[in-house]
């Protein structure tokens, strides 16, 4: 669209007309292929998913509908679930990366943040001043009093380009360098003392960074929110760490999120620390981050899920390493993440590691890595004297009790297997003790516990699985919905025959409804548009529906008979469901019917 230089700000009524702005303002074509190389092949684009590894393209992206869905791994959205997923963004965020990368005005009133109050201008401020801190430490590195710093990190390995990569810098040892820097940048007073960068506790403003290796720690979008700063020798505290500001909440963000972007999206790799990312990435796998110097949190399990459900935990072999890898799995794996645990003995870290045994070493360690059930179980047992009857009695039954967590009958069974022979337990008990315990979930007190709720139910489905159709309802109803979409000029003719209540219940009704509405208040619709009202799961299975190359590169005549026979299968098909139920003495009439039925032509007219 054509913009005039200098227009005046757009005004919007609310975040949805902003939104929808921004969603027409980039098409999705030109958005994913920033990101995927796209072939025009007929009506729709396509290339290599970016989702899932593949070497023949299974991946399309519909220009007229606006979607994107990929026919390997089931994955399906709109440009803003596009840029959400693959730069692991949140929606607030994706939307304002669209915004910005189409050149438009983002009114300060919305909080992008996804917070409550609207303090977007001291965010934004904050962001630069991060940026300047930055460049600022990363410039001193390279200074001659810097060159301590360089030397440290290049003994510990790391070449030119990673520290680049990273932006690594040097705070140096003067308590105000930083200060004085932003103050000839007209930081406000206000601003400083928001930043977190500085200590107030002698009155005067102090740097909290001084004579320490500087690590930005930057979000999804490469933005500098935060700083790790690490000491040239052994001295305490070994690390600081910027608080949290209005721009940085620690338990949102992971170390390493921003060089992902290139990454195998088939695993995750989850490790303890700054230096641990780093030399991984620099030993080839990008597909590495950390999570701050805390505890996992639930929101940074969510995040990794997002970016692979294949998690391998690499943490230091000490006790301190075990201890929170057995409180990160739990974690892990109520989002939704198959877990596996990689051991680095006898070396206390990747970093060591690597050193020793070279990047090739990583691939080979993660290749043998065990699921995260083996290592719980080792910790359990190292807690049990198993020479003593009882505590042996006691370890066996926490075994059985993990073990009859798991949802499905094949795991059970499979796990049972490998750890009655792994810890020495005898399989039949076990196996009678997992049932014993299975039982008593169903029957008793544990039912609520035994029960998958529908939510749970589809965290653990896979994208990838490939649905059975009775899920999607009818394939003649699903192919009603796809002529829909694509021509509403139908719809006339459609709502003759059918109403929405004879679509199956579940998504399929919702779609049909959703439709059904917009088409009878006469408004617009597109399939991009429809696929973003339903939530992030869902579109997946309503991508699958819209997705029709072969409908896409059909001529109007070839389309027109599609409709009609898919309309004419779904009559038939629901009368034949009416025959099933009806009493003998209907059974004549419905058959009579269904000759009718059958005999009719329907005729769709596109014009
Ligand atoms: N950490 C921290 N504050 C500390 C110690 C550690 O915030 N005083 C966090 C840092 O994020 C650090 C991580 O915990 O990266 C892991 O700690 P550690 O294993 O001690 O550090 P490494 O990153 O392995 O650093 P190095 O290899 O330089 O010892
Ligand atoms: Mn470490």
């Amino acid at each position: 669209m054509f913009r005039e230089p200098g227009s005046i700000k757009q005004q919007y009524m609310n975040y949805e007309e902003f939104k929808e702005r921004v969603r027409s303002e980039n098409d999705i074509v030109d958005v994913v292929g920033r990101y995927v190389d796209l072939k025009k092949t007929g009506a729709n684009y396509r290339g290599l998913c970016p989702f899932h590894n593949e070497k023949t393209p299974s991946f399309f992206v519909m220009q007229d509908g606006q979607f994107y869905y990929c026919h390997g791994c089931h994955r399906s959205g709109d440009v803003f679930k596009f840029i959400c997923e693959y730069n692991h963004l949140d929606f607030p965020d994706a939307v304002k990366e669209l915004a910005e990368s189409a050149g438009m005005d983002i009114p300060e009133k919305f909080d992008y943040g996804g917070g409550g109050k609207s303090n977007a201008g001291l965010k934004n401020r904050l962001r630069e001043m991060y940026k300047t801190s930055a460049e600022f430490y990363y410039g001193e590195l390279y200074k001659e009093s810097g060159s301590e710093a360089l030397e440290y990190l290049k003994k510990r390995g790391l070449k030119k380009n990673t520290l680049v990569a990273f932006g690594l810098g040097y705070a140096p040892k003067s308590g105000t360098a930083l200060y004085d820097y932003l103050k000839s940048k007209d930081y406000s007073d206000a601003d400083l003392k928001e930043s977190g960068l500085f200590s107030y506790k002698t009155g005067k403003p102090r740097d909290i960074f001084t004579n320490r290796v500087m690590f930005p720690i930057m979000n999804s979008s490469s933005k500098v929110i935060a700083f790790g700063g690490r000491v040239l020798d052994d001295r305490q505290p070994k690390y600081i760490n910027s608080p949290e500001t209005p721009i940085y909440s620690k338990k949102n963000n992971l170390f390493g999120i921003h060089r992902t972007r290139n990454a195998n999206k088939e695993r995750i790799i989850l490790v303890e620390g700054y230096m641990d990312v780093i030399s991984m990435h620099q030993a080839g796998y990008p597909e590495t981050v950390a999570s701050l110097g805390t505890a996992l949190t639930a929101q940074q399990a969510d995040i990794i899920k997002r970016f692979s459900r294949k998690v391998y935990l690499i943490y230091d072999t000490d006790s301190a390493g075990t201890q929170a890898m057995r409180r990160a799995i739990p974690i892990l794996k109520s989002a939704g993440c198959f877990v596996n645990v990689v051991s680095m003995k006898p070396f206390k870290d990747p970093d060591e590691m690597i050193k020793s045994e070279g990047a090739d070493g990583v691939e080979a360690r993660i290749n043998s890595a065990d699921n995260a059930m083996f290592f719980e179980i080792e910790c359990i047992a190292s807690e049990y004297d198993r020479k003593d009857p009882s505590e042996n009695a006691e370890f066996e039954m926490k075994v059985a009790e993990m073990i009859s967590e798991l949802n499905d009958k094949f795991q059970r069974e499979s796990f049972i297997a490998s750890i009655s022979e792994r810890f020495n337990i005898d399989k039949e008990t076990l196996t009678a003790e997992v049932n014993r315990l299975g039982n008593e979930k169903t029957t008793g007190r544990g039912l609520i516990k035994a029960t998958v709720s529908p939510s749970e139910r589809k965290e653990y489905r896979r994208p990838q699985d490939k649905k059975k159709d009775e899920d999607l309802g009818y394939p003649d109803e699903r192919n009603v919905l796809l002529a829909l979409v694509k021509n509403p000029e139908i719809f006339n003719s459609v709502k003759e025959y059918v109403s929405v209540d004879d679509f199956s219940e579940g998504l399929i009704r919702e779609i049909a409804g959703y439709l059904f509405d917009k088409l009878n208040n006469g408004s617009n619709i597109q399939a991009g548009e429809v696929l973003s009202r339903f939530d992030n799961d869902d579109q997946n299975d309503v991508g699958r529906i819209f997705c029709n190359d072969m409908y896409d590169n059909s001529d109007d005549e070839t389309k027109n008979t599609f409709a009609a026979e898919s309309l004419k299968n779904m009559l038939i098909r629901r009368h034949d469901e009416k025959c099933e139920n009806a009493p003998p003495e209907l059974l004549a009439q419905l058959i009579k019917e269904k000759k009718e039925l059958s005999d009719i032509t329907i005729n769709i007219d596109q014009d």
